[in-house]
């Protein structure tokens, strides 16, 4: 025990850095976690946190649930006991229906329960992605989703869908020239995080056209598919290649899915919806990882998504459809004719880009501190180091003044860029 840590330097990152396997030079900070710390200073009005509107919490009835669990007995030493890991068998019969109701035909095992959605996406990368192989995303992503899946070293090519001249063959070409497979696209259909956008039908059905010629599976990451505020619901990529291959066994799309967006994240509840194959090896993942996601969280939530889920739903598309069309308005009547942005139908973001000679970061330094507003810039969403003029607003947490006013200061600082 004298030898190497004593012949070790004490600044702690030369005692550690040489010490992590390679995968961990992949983990890097999210600029955007990192960034909300610095943004609790109060009279700052932040779009920067997409994080659900803690009002709209379920407070009592989470208070209750958890209550009336611990009160009875049995319950008691059930769900205060380790569990399967596939999950509460009741809260994934909850799931089947709903799942049906979002015309997705599924039994039990074809659900396992995971710590989120943000760990059902951990799991996924860690399954299929070898270093050098291929991921395809959108531009711009989901910044969570590349950091699940950057520890397991992948390339990142861009999905081009409808008017593209990238071909499957242009592809797969690159991915074995950087020496491996294109192994999944990974989208987030609805009301994407960042970008605020949905994918439309005739999208969607070049995407699984895409997929099967690739011979690849689809992620489709349906965070913030229930909370739309207007226009009509689109069928999930799942349930479009179930009605082409007759059944979910057969699917080469796999859902994940979340309550984090309607009913709370702090309970870490979400899941993943595929065929009866691939969960087998997910439970197995589940397993080493974490044995099983907490049995009493999962009965707190079936509780609340049996009595108050459609409640929920409503309520929160009634609150955010007001916030999102006080920001749209906002933009109408303040930002310069240089600026363009998104028309989100659901979700929680706007995305903003500004003329090409602005950079966001750069902006941001100023927004904060000269007009103390905030927002993420758009950078950290693309893989292709493009986005330097681009921005998310979301406009979840903010009250319906603050929004304009965050707005309207932050059209102000655009117009008078020294840039
Ligand atoms: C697109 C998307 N997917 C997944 C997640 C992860 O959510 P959770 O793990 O709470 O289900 C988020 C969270 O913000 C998200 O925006």
């Amino acid at each position: 025990m004298t030898d190497t840590f004593s012949k070790m330097p004490s600044a702690n990152t030369e005692l550690w850095e040489p010490r992590y396997a390679a995968r961990a030079a992949r983990m890097q900070a999210s600029e955007i976690r990192e960034l909300l710390k610095l943004l609790d200073q109060p009279d700052i009005i932040s779009f920067a946190g997409g994080i659900p509107d803690p009002a709209l919490f379920p407070v009592e009835a989470v208070s209750k649930a958890y209550l009336d669990v611990l009160s009875d007995k049995v319950q008691a030493s059930r769900v205060l006991q380790y569990s399967i890991s596939e999950g509460d068998p009741a809260l994934r019969a909850w799931i089947v229906d709903h799942m049906a109701s979002r015309g997705v035909a599924c039994a039990a095992g074809n659900i396992l329960i995971t710590n989120g959605s943000q760990q059902g996406l951990e799991f996924l990368g860690r399954l299929l992605l070898s270093p050098k192989d291929t991921a395809l995303v959108e531009a711009p992503t989901y910044l969570g989703a590349l950091q699940a899946f950057s520890s397991n070293e992948p390339r990142y090519d861009t999905l081009h869908l409808g008017q593209t001249n990238r071909t499957p063959d242009s592809y797969r070409r690159a991915a074995m020239d950087a020496g491996g497979e294109v192994k999944f696209a990974y989208v987030v259909p609805d009301f994407s995080n960042p970008s605020g956008e949905t994918l439309p039908l005739d999208g969607r059905h070049d995407l699984l056209a895409l997929a099967m010629d690739l011979d690849i599976p689809i992620i489709e990451d349906a965070a913030y598919a229930a909370l739309r505020y207007d226009g009509v619901d689109l069928a999930p990529l799942q349930a479009l290649d179930i009605a082409s291959v007759g059944s979910i066994n057969a699917s080469r799309v796999i859902y994940c899915g979340t309550f984090s967006k309607t009913l709370t994240p702090g309970l870490r509840i979400g899941w993943i919806c595929a065929s009866e194959q691939l969960i087998a090896r997910l439970i197995l993942i589940k397993q080493a990882s974490d044995l099983n996601s907490a049995a009493i969280n999962q009965a707190v939530l079936l509780r609340l998504a049996e009595t108050l889920y459609e409640e929920q739903v409503s309520k929160a598309r009634i609150h955010y459809r007001a916030k999102r069309d006080a920001m749209l308005a906002a933009l109408a009547a303040y930002m310069p004719d240089s600026v363009t942005w998104t028309q989100p139908e659901g979700g929680l973001f706007v995305w903003v880009t500004l003329p090409p000679d602005i950079n966001t970061s750069a902006l941001l330094k100023r927004a904060v501190s000269q007009a103390r507003v905030a927002f993420v810039p758009g950078h950290a969403f693309f893989t292709d180091g493009t986005g330097t003029n681009t921005m998310r607003l979301s406009f979840s947490l903010p009250d319906i003044a603050s929004i304009t006013q965050g707005v309207q200061r932050l059209s102000e600082l655009i117009r008078n860029d020294p840039t």
